[in-house]
Order: structure tokens, then C-alpha cells, then sequence
């Protein structure tokens, strides 16, 4: 909100702003100008602008599916046989705001690069609601970084840095494959990961409704300055799932148990809640 009003302000003509110095704007007019000048936005008084790490979470589809409640609402596109991103966030944003909003036509030279890369996995939301929640909570609040500074920035760096870890392929040359029976430790995995993903990774599983654990995400914690690894950050783990998420879903993400191995499932577009039968 504030962040609409005070340029607005300041270009209003002295005469208007008479107008509306209204006794409950006066009130907190003060402060309001204090937060302008010191840069702060918000009633926690946190400083605008001071996230200092961002987490890219990528999802593997087949593990998507198996977090959601419902049969029926999940989809992967024919196109989509890899890691997807879920999103980009700067972590402990404050200060941001639906002011920014995001129309195709931004990122209109992307958009066959997203829906292969950042697709909407739930049948009846189209891939662009997707990414415009995805601007509005998270990428609006990067923006005030200047390599984050629109949604087509803020998409094509997420495009940019998927394609810098290219999971999957590290993985296949591990030998650490999609299947039906095989299962991996979480440490097998890491192994594989951490000199690319940095030691602070996350894997993410969900419980399906065997109770088994699926891998569903990987979260990698990068600096503002996007080397990999935060030092302000330990907290990818604690960061609570945005609600945002790509949809409902049943099983909240929780990172893989290290004793208990977990199933990493082949993608089937036919059957993308059942790609084992
Ligand atoms: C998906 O669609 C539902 C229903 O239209 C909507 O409430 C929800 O916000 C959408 N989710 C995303 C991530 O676009
Ligand atoms: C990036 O930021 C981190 C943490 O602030 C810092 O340790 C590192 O030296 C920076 N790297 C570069 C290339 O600027």
C-alpha cells in the first residue's frame, strides 16, 4: 500500500494535500514519512529490502502428485519430463506489497520457457495464475534487487539458475534414477548434490497415502549476490511452506527423514497420481 502512496504524495501539489490531511492519516503522517526516509515498510519496522537469501525450490511432478489429496486435479503436461520450478523466494521479505501487478504480455518472450520449465501441475489452474501468485508473494518482494527488478528478470533469473543445477542429470550420472521399488537415503542423495546444491540443501518428501515417503523437492538456499549457500540462513529448513505453493495440498512438505528411505517415483502423464499402479 505505502509503497503507492508516497511517490503519489510527493507529487501531489501542496493544495491537495491539504486536503487530505484527514485526522487519522495526520496521526500516523509522522511516522509514515519516518519509514519513508529511513526505508522501512511496515509496522514490524523492519527494513525494506533487507532479505539477505533466496531459496530455489524446484519440485519433481511425480512427487507433486503424490502430495495432493484428490485423484483427479493433478496433471503433468506431455511435455514436462524434469524438475520444475515451484518458486524463487527471498527469505524473510518484508515490506512487500500488491502493487506490482504482472500481465502476460511481461513475459510474453518466456512463456514457452515456463510452461516447460515452471508449469502449473493442477488441472485447473492455468500455468500463468501460477507465476502471477508466484510475482505477487514472492517476486514483487526480490524486486527492490536490481537483477529481480520486473517479472521478466525475476523469471528468466529462475529459468537461468534451474538450468544452472541441472538435478536430474547429477542424479542419472549417480545412478540415482527414477523407480518404482528402488528407494534412496537421504544421504546418498545429499552426497551427490551438496557440491553443486552447497551443504544447506533440503530434500523434501511428502507422505503419500501409503504412508510412504516420496521425494517431492529440493530447496537451495543461495546469497543475495546468488552464489550458493546463505550464511544468514539456516533456515530453509524451518522456513515454513509458503501457502502459496503450486496448490492444495494434503501433505505439507517436510524434509526427508534421514533413517527411513525414501521412494523417488517415475513420471507417468497418463496416470500422474499412480505412476506405479
Ligand atoms: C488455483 O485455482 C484456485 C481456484 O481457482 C485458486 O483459488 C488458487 O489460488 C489457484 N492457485 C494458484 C497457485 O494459482
Ligand atoms: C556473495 O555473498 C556472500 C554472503 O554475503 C559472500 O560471502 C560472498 O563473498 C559473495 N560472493 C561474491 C562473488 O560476491
Amino acid at each position: 500500500m505505502l509503497c503507492s502512496v508516497l511517490p503519489l504524495l510527493l507529487s501531489l501539489s501542496p493544495a491537495f494535500l491539504v486536503l487530505l490531511q484527514l485526522p487519522a492519516y495526520t496521526s500516523t503522517q509522522e511516522g509514515h514519512w519516518e519509514d519513508y526516509e529511513y526505508g522501512h515498510q511496515d509496522s514490524e519496522k523492519k527494513p525494506f529490502c533487507s532479505w539477505k537469501c533466496l531459496v530455489l525450490t524446484l519440485q519433481w511432478p511425480a512427487g507433486f502428485c503424490q502430495s495432493l489429496d484428490k485423484e483427479d486435479i493433478c496433471h503433468i503436461p506431455q511435455s514436462v519430463n524434469s524438475w520444475t520450478i515451484h518458486g524463487l523466494w527471498p527469505f524473510r521479505a518484508y515490506g512487500c506489497c500488491n502493487c506490482w501487478p504482472m500481465f502476460r504480455s511481461d513475459i510474453q518472450e518466456l512463456e514457452a520457457e515456463l510452461t516447460e520449465h515452471w508449469p502449473s501441475l493442477l488441472k485447473k489452474n492455468s500455468s500463468f495464475h501460477f507465476w502471477r501468485e508466484e510475482w505477487r508473494k514472492h517476486g514483487a518482494c526480490a524486486a527492490c534487487e536490481e537483477g529481480l527488478n520486473s517479472p521478466l528478470r525475476y523469471f528468466q533469473l529462475s529459468l537461468k539458475l534451474r538450468g544452472q543445477f541441472n538435478i536430474q542429470q547429477l542424479l542419472e550420472d549417480a545412478g540415482i534414477t527414477p523407480s518404482c521399488d528402488r528407494r534412496y537415503k537421504v544421504v546418498e542423495v545429499q552426497q551427490v548434490l551438496a557440491p553443486h546444491l552447497g551443504d544447506r540443501h533440503v530434500i523434501q518428501c511428502v507422505t503419500d497415502d501409503k504412508d510412504r515417503n516420496v521425494w517431492f523437492q529440493v530447496k537451495i538456499p543461495l546469497s543475495r549476490n546468488l552464489t550458493v549457500g546463505c550464511d544468514h540462513h539456516g533456515d530453509a529448513e524451518r522456513d515454513p511452506e509458503p501457502v502459496s505453493g503450486p496448490g492444495p495440498t494434503a501433505s505439507p512438505a517436510h524434509p526427508c527423514p534421514p533413517q527411513v528411505p525414501f521412494y523417488y517415483f517415475p513420471i507417468d502423464h497418463q496416470q500422474p497420481r499412480r505412476p506405479c499402479g
